[in-house]
């Protein structure tokens, strides 16, 4: 290779911390929030030897086709439904997320939604920005209690698990269900009980979404599982658009069969499902659990932290600190 590898970020981060890339690489960052055609993407990966994408760069067989160089596609996310984990690794493409930095960011993001929908925040700011607000009324603006009730999370990764270790605040019980069971140190770290997927749904006052996207929990809350819920329930989804069947969901939330909902993220976002826009009795934000100051200086700081450590360089050095697919390394040693 002459002259310095080149790193290719698709979003404006924290240039200090970007920084440390530089005495090391040639850095393209993009200046301003951007979507990239699926060409646009091909182009921008072409003649890169890294690139630290969001998920909003869908990258696959056909964006890395002509990107001989690229070794590794950093994402900015623990989650990585964005990337074709498949293809990248056919293609000898590292890829590496941000896990375990946003757990405590997220975790305290879905509370603030749980607790939001369960006392009508976003309503009661709607109804008094309108001019509404003309006396205090004894009866109005009722909502749900947390303590005592039951906490159900599906997903009990390290996210689900620190949701989990704030209800003992609350006072709530916790259940969940996950592919597999977790061990019982955790389970008793968390105050946790395994249940299977029909009592979760059956038991849970808040159900919290923590699952992946993958093809077998896409729509894994669809209308058989919404008709299993209690009417009382509040449903959060801070996990990924998908795995909520968002029609069904507004049709069970606009005919009272669930009490209230808390969405972070959208089946087709940033496009939202017209029918939950309409609804009062649920509350929306635009996919921000993870975005807070420290939380996303850290993402970019792993990001980084990939990239540099496959060439050699910073706290990691020869040992990418979250690879998704480490096998590639058998196969196409670090540079
Ligand atoms: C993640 O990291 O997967 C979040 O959804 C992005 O903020």
């Amino acid at each position: 290779m002459t002259g310095k590898p080149r790193v290719w970020i698709s979003r404006p981060t924290f240039p200090d911390v970007v920084a440390r890339l530089e005495p090391h690489f040639e850095v393209a960052a993009e200046p301003e929030e951007t979507v990239f055609s699926g060409a646009g993407l091909t182009a921008k990966l072409a003649g890169c030897d890294a690139a630290i994408v969001g998920l909003k760069e869908h990258v696959g067989a056909a964006e890395v086709a002509g990107a001989a160089r690229l070794r590794i596609v950093a994402n900015l996310a623990v989650g990585y439904d964005n990337l074709d984990l498949a293809a990248l690794t056919a293609a000898g493409i590292l890829a590496s997320n941000t896990a375990d930095v946003l757990n405590e960011s997220v975790a305290d993001y879905t509370w603030a939604l749980l607790l939001g929908a369960a006392r009508r925040m976003g309503e009661a700011e709607r109804w008094l920005r309108a001019g509404h607000w003309h006396g205090t009324e004894f009866r109005a603006w009722l909502g749900l209690d947390t303590r005592g009730r039951t906490l159900g999370i599906l997903g009990m990764g390290r996210i689900g698990q620190a949701i989990a270790r704030r209800a003992a605040g609350f006072g709530m019980q916790v259940a969940y269900h996950n592919r597999s069971r977790l061990p019982p140190a955790i389970e008793g770290a968390c105050a946790a009980r395994y249940v299977d997927k029909p009592t979760l749904l059956a038991e849970s006052d808040f159900l919290v979404l923590a699952v992946p996207l993958t093809a077998e929990s896409r729509h894994a809350i669809g209308a058989p599982e919404l008709a299993q819920m209690k009417l009382t329930a509040v449903l959060v989804n801070i996990a990924r658009g998908g795995v909520v069947d968002d029609a069904a969901l507004a049709a069970a939330l606009g005919e009272g069969r669930l009490a209230a909902a808390g969405l972070d993220v959208f089946e087709g976002e940033p496009g939202v499902h017209p029918a939950l826009r309409a609804l009062d009795n649920v509350i929306l934000s635009p996919h921000i659990a993870s975005a807070t100051w420290d939380t996303r200086r850290a993402m970019t700081a792993m990001a980084v932290d990939n990239v540099l450590a496959l060439f050699g360089h910073g706290p990691h050095a020869g040992r990418p600190p979250s690879l998704l697919n480490p096998e590639v390394l058998a196969l196409r040693p670090a540079p």
